[in-house]
């Protein structure tokens, strides 16, 4: 793996531009579950795909809200792993050099934030809210959830002081559209980028799935961090370890 490692340092330390897309792996040594991981997988315990949606939030937008407490009360607390960490180090240092680092991530916790990186977020954030109706966002005061796996969301629904619809978890449902200008934030930076690394993801959802092949057609390397593999076959340099691990020792050689 070192070698690895230093081909990919070497290759991320000379490049003017690089596109990062993270995914729930990042958060996982966090301590927050990945989607599709075996016995950890939300999706299994709690079927997202039935709850994710639209049309569930219009059908029983408290067993929606519900699921949302609990992932709020799961999430709470956690905190910046090695990897977030890192990436925030880098990006900090590239600030000063001429490197420009433009980080995607499909996760909708703030551990990138908290460890002091700035994010496109492609499918929202998991604590604010906005209005299922209008969109507009609704300052929300981040009080610790009290959401537990099996209670139902019994306090009042919130509507939208504009227009009266509910207010939801500002968070991109299944069939949704992405938000427009992270999505178009996103395909620049892969369509322009020298060096594309994706850290954490299963590259099985689109559209963020398709921001490898667009920097491949761009002629970027592609770098990819994931303990398993990948749709993604036409990758330069695969680091098969955990983030945690293999983050700080290429932050450490591309910083050094
Ligand atoms: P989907 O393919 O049904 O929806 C993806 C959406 O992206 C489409 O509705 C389309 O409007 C848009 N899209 C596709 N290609 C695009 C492009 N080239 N440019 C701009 N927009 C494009 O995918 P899905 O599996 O139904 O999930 C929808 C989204 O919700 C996904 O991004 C998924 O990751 C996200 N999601 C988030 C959570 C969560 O809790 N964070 C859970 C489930 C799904
Ligand atoms: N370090 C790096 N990668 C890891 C780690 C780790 N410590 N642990 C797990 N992984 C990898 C897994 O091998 C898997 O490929 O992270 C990936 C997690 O993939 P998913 O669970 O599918 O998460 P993600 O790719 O972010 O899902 C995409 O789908 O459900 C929607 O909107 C949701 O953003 C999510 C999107
Ligand atoms: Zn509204």
């Amino acid at each position: 793996l070192i070698a690895e490692v230093e081909r990919a340092a070497k290759l991320l330390a000379t490049q003017s531009n690089i596109c990062i897309l993270t995914g729930a792996g990042i958060s996982a040594e966090s301590g927050i579950p990945t989607f599709r991981d075996k016995q950890t997988g939300l999706w299994e315990n709690y079927q997202a795909e039935d709850l994710a949606t639209p049309t569930a939030f219009e059908q029983d937008p408290k067993l929606v809200w519900s699921w949302y407490q609990w992932r709020r009360a799961l999430v709470h607390e956690k905190k910046p792993n090695p990897a977030h960490i890192a990436l925030a180090k880098w990006q900090h240092a590239a600030k000063k050099g001429q490197q420009r680092i433009t980080l995607v991530t499909q996760n909708v916790d703030d551990l990138h934030e908290q460890a002091g990186s700035s994010a496109t977020h492609l499918h929202g954030h998991l604590w604010r809210n906005r209005c299922h109706d209008c969109g507009s966002p609704v300052t929300q005061d981040t009080e610790a959830p009290s959401g537990s796996k099996d209670a139902r969301f019994d306090d009042e629904l919130i509507t939208c002081a504009q227009c009266g619809g509910y207010i939801r978890p500002d968070i991109v449902w299944f069939g949704e559209a992405l938000p427009v200008q992270a999505w178009q934030t996103a395909e620049e930076a892969a369509a322009n980028c020298d060096v594309f690394m994706s850290i954490g993801t299963s590259s099985l959802v689109y559209p963020a799935a398709s921001l490898a092949h667009l920097a491949q057609q761009n002629g970027a390397k592609l770098i990819e961090i994931n303990p398993n593999p990948t749709p993604n076959t036409m990758v330069d340099i695969t680091l098969a370890e955990k983030a945690g691990v293999v983050m700080p020792l290429l932050v450490q050689q591309i910083t050094t």
